[in-house]
C-alpha cells in the first residue's frame, strides 16, 4: 500500500478531504497498469476467439433491468449487524463469536442490506425517476443481446465481453482496493445450448486460470474453489472462484458462474420481448473478474523485497531494495532512459534524443536526476524491464547499455538498433 501511494499507483480518493468512503484514484502508473491489464483481457477474449465480440453498455439503466435481475429484492443482500455499543456495522458473514469485533460490544439481530446505490436521473427527485447504478456489467449484456445476436449475426454459441465501471454499496469495505464501492470488472458472457454448459464452464475455468499464470502470477498463489450449493448467488447453477492468496488470506479474484437461463428468462418477462433463441432460452456461462482486484493480486505478486539490495558488486548501503517484478505486458514502464551524469551537456542531448525517438513506441520515462545506481532502484520499484544508459562510451561508440531488471545484466547495444531490439524483447507477454 506504501509503494502504490508513493509511487503514484494509488490515492485514496478525495484525499485533500480526507479520502471517500472506500473509493480510489489510479495515479500515472496505477492508470497505465490497469490498462495493460484490462488491455491483455481484452486482446485475450477478443483477438484470441473468433466468436467473441465486445460491447460497452450505459452504467445507467431502466429501473425495470434491476428488478428482473433480481438485484433490488432477494437477491442482492448482504446480512448486517449493528453493535449497540459503538453502532459499527458489520457483515454477518464477517463474526466470530457474535459479538462485535471492535469493542466486544452486544450485536443487534441481522437486517438485509440492499447494496444497490440508488440515485436520480432527470430534474424531479420522486420515484419515477429512481434508478440504480449497476452493480455487474453483465446485466448490459444481457438486455443487448438480441441487438447483438442480430448486427453481427451470430449464432449460438458466442460470446460478448464488456469492461467497465460497478458499483455496490458495500457494508464494509476493506483491505485497500480489494473490497471497494466503485470498481471495474472484467465480464464474459457466453451463451450456448444447455447440454453444452457444463464442457464450456469447465473450459472457462482452466482457460481463465491459465490468463493469470500466464501473466506471471505464481502458480501456488493461485486456486480455484468450487462455491458449496448453500452460497451460490441467487442466479446461478454452478459457481466456481479463482482465489488468490493475498498476504490477508486466499481471497475471490473472479467468479466462473453457470447462470443457466436465470437472465434472460427473466427479462424476457419483464421486458415483454422475446429474448428466445430458436425457441428456447440459451444457457449463460459467466467469467466474471475485477480489474483493480486482479491490479491488487498483480502487484502483490510481483513486489519482493531484497534484504540488503541486489547488487554484489559494489557494497550496498541499503537495508530493503524493492523489485516490483511485474510481467513485460503489464509492467507500467518498459523503457527507462538515463544518461550516466547530469551535468554532461552532450550526454544529456543524446539521451533525450533517444528518449523522443522511443516515446511513441514504448511507454519510457526520462530520469537525469541522483546517482545511476538509485536510478536504477526508482526503475525497479516501479518495474521498469529496461533501464537504458547513456555513457561516455556511447558518444564515441553510437551504442548504449541496457539493463534486464530482473537479472540486472548489462549490454551494450547500438543505438540504430535499439528500437527493434525492444520491440523483440517485450513482445513476450511475462
Ligand atoms: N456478474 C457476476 C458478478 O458480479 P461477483 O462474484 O459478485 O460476480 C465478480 O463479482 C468479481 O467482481 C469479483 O470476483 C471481484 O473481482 C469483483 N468485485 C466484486 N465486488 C467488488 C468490490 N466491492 N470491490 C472490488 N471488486 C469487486
Amino acid at each position: 500500500m506504501s509503494l502504490a501511494k508513493r509511487r503514484g499507483f494509488v490515492f485514496p480518493s478525495s484525499e485533500i478531504y480526507g479520502g471517500f468512503g472506500s473509493c480510489y484514484d489510479f495515479g500515472p502508473l496505477g492508470v497505465e497498469l490497469k490498462n495493460n491489464i484490462k488491455e491483455a483481457w481484452w486482446s485475450e477474449m477478443i483477438k484470441n476467439h473468433n466468436d467473441i465480440v465486445g460491447l460497452d453498455a450505459a452504467i445507467l439503466m431502466s429501473p425495470k433491468v434491476w428488478q428482473a435481475s433480481g438485484q433490488l429484492t432477494a437477491g442482492f443482500t448482504d446480512e448486517l449487524v449493528e453493535c449497540k455499543k459503538c453502532h459499527r456495522r458489520f457483515r454477518l458473514d464477517e463474526i466470530q463469536n457474535s459479538q462485535c469485533p471492535d469493542c466486544g460490544g452486544e450485536l443487534t439481530k441481522p437486517k438485509k442490506f440492499n447494496l444497490m446505490m440508488k440515485t436520480f436521473v432527470g430534474p424531479v427527485e420522486d420515484e419515477a425517476s429512481e434508478t440504480y447504478l449497476r452493480a455487474e456489467t453483465c446485466q448490459g449484456i444481457y438486455v443487448n443481446f438480441k441487438n447483438v445476436l442480430q448486427t453481427m449475426r451470430l449464432k449460438i454459441p458466442f460470446g460478448i465481453a464488456q469492461i467497465g465501471k460497478a458499483f455496490r454499496n458495500e457494508i464494509t469495505p476493506k483491505d485497500f482496493i480489494y473490497r471497494t464501492r466503485e470498481f471495474e470488472q472484467m465480464e464474459l458472457q457466453w451463451f450456448c445450448e444447455p447440454k453444452s454448459a457444463p464442457k464450456i464452464f469447465d473450459y472457462w475455468k482452466k482457460e481463465r486460470l491459465n490468463w493469470y499464470l500466464n501473466l506471471g502470477i505464481k502458480k501456488e498463489n493461485l486456486r480455484l474453489k468450487e462455491v458449496p450449493k448453500s452460497e451460490l448467488a441467487h442466479y446461478a447453477k454452478k459457481a466456481v472462484d479463482i482465489e488468490y492468496k493475498f498476504p490477508f488470506g486466499w481471497q475471490e479474484i473472479e467468479g466462473i458462474h453457470n447462470r443457466g437461463d436465470w437472465d434472460l428468462s427473466n427479462h424476457s418477462k419483464y421486458s415483454g420481448q422475446d429474448l428466445k433463441y430458436e425457441g428456447s432460452f440459451p444457457y449463460i456461462i459467466e467469467t466474471s473478474a475485477g480489474a483493480d482486484r486482479s491490479l491488487f493480486a498483480f502487484l502483490c505478486d510481483a513486489y519482493q523485497e531484497v534484504k540488503g539490495g541486489r547488487t554484489e558488486t559494489t557494497k550496498s548501503a541499503k537495508e530493503v531494495e524493492v523489485v516490483l517484478k511485474l510481467a513485460r505486458s503489464l509492467a507500467p514502464i518498459k523503457v527507462a532512459v538515463l544518461p550516466l551524469v547530469k551535468n554532461e551537456p552532450k550526454l544529456v542531448k543524446k539521451a533525450k534524443a533517444i528518449y523522443e525517438t522511443l516515446k511513441p513506441y514504448f511507454m519510457c520515462q526520462y530520469d537525469e536526476t541522483g546517482s545511476i545506481g538509485r536510478r536504477y532502484r526508482r526503475q525497479d520499484e516501479v518495474g521498469t524491464i529496461f533501464c537504458l544508459t547513456i555513457d561516455f562510451e556511447s558518444l564515441e561508440k553510437d551504442d548504449l547499455t541496457i539493463r534486464y531488471r530482473d537479472s540486472m545484466k548489462q549490454k551494450r547495444i547500438k543505438i540504430k538498433d535499439i528500437k527493434e531490439c525492444l520491440e523483440k524483447l517485450l513482445s513476450k507477454t511475462a
